[in-house]
Parts: C-alpha cells; structure tokens; sequence
C-alpha cells in the first residue's frame, strides 16, 4: 500500500468505512471518542495521508492544509455545519471539502420539533413530578400548567432545508409561520404551504386557517410564540449577513415574555449569557437547546444554574442523532455513507474529475475557473 491510499478518520463512522477499505484504501480511525488533538490531525495530514474524514469538533484550517500540501486530496466532513473548516484557507490551498447535507434535514427538524414540545408542555418537570413521588393529586392547574403548539405562531429563522422541514412539520401541527431569511427568500415554498393550510381548511381537516409569511426579523420575534433557529453560523469576517450572536440582549428583549426560544443550528448564534439572563430575568419564558458556544458544555456554564432549569431545557447535540441519519452506508439516507461517498467522488475522480459537478464538495468556488 503506498501512501497515496491513506485515510485518517477522527472519529468511527461505522460500516462505511468498510466500502473504502474494499476499494483498496487503507484507513486509519482515530480509536478515542474524544477528537484528537489537532497537533495530531496535522501530524497525520503530514504524514501523507489522501483523505481526512473530520467531525465538527475538528479546527481544520491552514496549518492542516499546510501539513497536507501535496498530498492531501480532500477533506470528508460528517455534518452539514461545516465552521469548523476554514473556507477561504481550503481555497487558498485548492483543497475540496464535503459536507452531508440533506440527508439530516429530517431528523434535525424533527429534533427541533420535540424540543419545542418538551419546552412548552414541560416534559420534563412533569416528569421529575412524577418520579421524585411530588404527584399528590389530580388538580385543573397545579402544580403548574403548560402551552399548547397548535395554533400558536412560529418564528423560523432561516428558510434553508432544515428551516423548510421545520416549517412543514408545525404546519402539520395547525401553527401560524412568520418566516425571516438573511438570503434568499423562497416565496414558491411558503405558497405551497399556504395552499395546503387552505386546502386543509377547505375540506375541513383544520378548524382554522393557519397562515404562513416572510416578514423582518424583529417582527418575527414580536410576533412568535415559539423561536427556532435555522441559520449557519457566520462570523463578522464571512460575510454581509454574521449570525455570530444573532440572538443576545437586544434580539432576545424583541421576543414576547411568553415566548420560548429553540436552538439546533449552532451555539454560537446565541449569546448564553445574555440568554441565561434573560431566562433568570424572565425576559423570555423557555429556552431549549442542543448547541452551545462551547461544546461540550462546561460544568460552570450560565445555563445550568439551577434557578432557570426548569425553563431551560439542555440536550448534547443531539438533533441528528437518529440510527439511520447517522449511521447508514446509504448516501441518500446516512451521514456517513454520503461522508465516504463525497470522499470517494474527490480521490476516484467522478464527474470526470470535476469538482463543482461533485454534488457533495461545499467549496466548489475555488475550483471553477
Ligand atoms: C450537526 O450539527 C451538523 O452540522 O451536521
């Protein structure tokens, strides 16, 4: 085996990894379910290694790519956040990476969803209830009620795939939908979704008629009962639009007192500072989150003060964390099987060896000329 058959993988991915080593290319996985460090991940890239399978805990930036230089064809990223990867020095080095898309738009949704749901009906103290043996009886609003999703209005910050999914399942759910987008705006969605609210209410399957818009970004948190965030996370540098702390004092201060707020995009977006005062403060009624600004999140964090846990639901980056989502060796259904397979694109030479037509490879910027 020569070197320019060597695969590093900071992480197992599972079976796919198998369809790599069938095709003859040798694969070395990091054995720790931590990352590695990243003196470990340059050494590897230096090292002479094709292929570098990375996770989102990985900082993959010049001083990788400059290990690699010459023999690093690609970089396979399990997750579709990609922010971990310097873009502009992937460029610089004309080193293409891919991401997964697509095929966790489903389960993140639905992740978001439930922890809207878990948020609202407080699952989880009336399950403490129950367990801690606090159950004393049967009462019409004690010890504490909860509030219904149906009905209520949804602010959907970002209309990109997973923004849409989440549209599609509270529009299931009779929610009213204030949509905001820092791009481009999808008006042929949003209509397809008012159709079908009118239709349900037409054939009598919905009681009201819901209703679904785009509108600024300050009315959509006035507005909105419940807050879900969809956007990637783009700092100052990267562009017009940052959602670096798109959600802090002043943002959060737009929101209802009885509004609750949903992260599964990135920690970063939200200032936890700002939110844990906002939280003890009562600016805000809920927060439910499974990205932090810090991952994974320090025992010292603002968040888990005691006094805002019972408003302030707390999950490990979780939301794509469905067997299949994760794990299948299929690239139209898991994250993994579509890691190897834009890994297998790049070093193989499909598409004729053209990256901008590999449908995987997110940096197809640097290679059209
Ligand atoms: C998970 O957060 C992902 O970006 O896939």
């Amino acid at each position: 085996m020569t070197d320019s058959h060597r695969i590093f993988a900071t992480a197992d991915i599972g079976e796919s990894l198998n369809l790599l080593r069938q095709r003859g290319y040798e694969v070395e996985v990091y054995p720790q379910p931590e990352a590695p460090p990243k003196s470990l991940v340059i050494a590897k890239a230096k090292s002479g290694i094709v292929g570098l399978i990375t996770t989102l805990r990985d900082q993959i930036d010049a001083e990788v790519f400059e290990a690699g230089k010459g023999t690093l064809k690609a970089v396979a990223q399990i997750a579709v956040g990609f922010d971990n990867i310097n873009r502009a020095d992937a460029n610089r080095y004309k080193i293409p990476f891919t991401n997964t898309a697509d095929v966790l738009t489903e389960a993140t949704a639905e992740f978001a969803f439930f922890m809207m749901g878990a948020l609202a009906r407080k699952l989880w103290t009336a399950e403490h209830l129950t367990r801690n043996n606090d159950w004393g009886f049967w009462h019409p609003s004690l010890p504490f009620l909860g509030d219904e999703v149906t009905g209520k209005n949804v602010a959907i910050i970002g209309t990109g795939r997973i923004g849409q999914a989440m549209i599609r399942k509270c529009a299931g759910f009779d929610m009213n939908i204030l949509c905001y987008s820092v791009g481009d705006l999808d008006h042929k969605y949003v209509n397809a979704i008012q159709e079908v609210n009118n239709l349900r209410h037409q054939l009598g399957i919905a009681a009201a008629k819901s209703w679904i818009k785009y509108t600024t970004f300050e009315d959509a948190l006035g507005e909105a009962d419940f807050v879900s965030l969809h956007v990637p996370l783009l700092k100052e540098s990267e562009g017009p639009n940052p959602t670096y702390h798109l959600m802090n004092e002043r943002t959060l201060r737009m929101m209802k007192p009885t509004g609750f707020l949903i992260n599964t995009s990135r920690g970063p977006i939200v200032d936890e500072l700002a939110l844990s005062k906002a939280l003890k403060e009562n600016w805000i009624a809920g927060a439910a989150l499974d990205v932090y600004e810090k991952e994974p999140l320090p025992s010292d964090s603002p968040l888990r003060d005691p006094a805002i846990e019972d408003r302030c639901r707390l999950y490990p980056h979780f939301a794509s964390a469905g067997r299949v989502t994760r794990l299948s060796t299929d690239p139209a259904k898991g994250m993994a099987g579509r890691t190897v397979q834009g890994l297998l694109d790049i070093l193989e030479q499909n598409y004729g060896g053209d990256i901008t037509k590999m449908p995987y490879v997110v940096n197809k910027e640097a290679f059209s000329n």
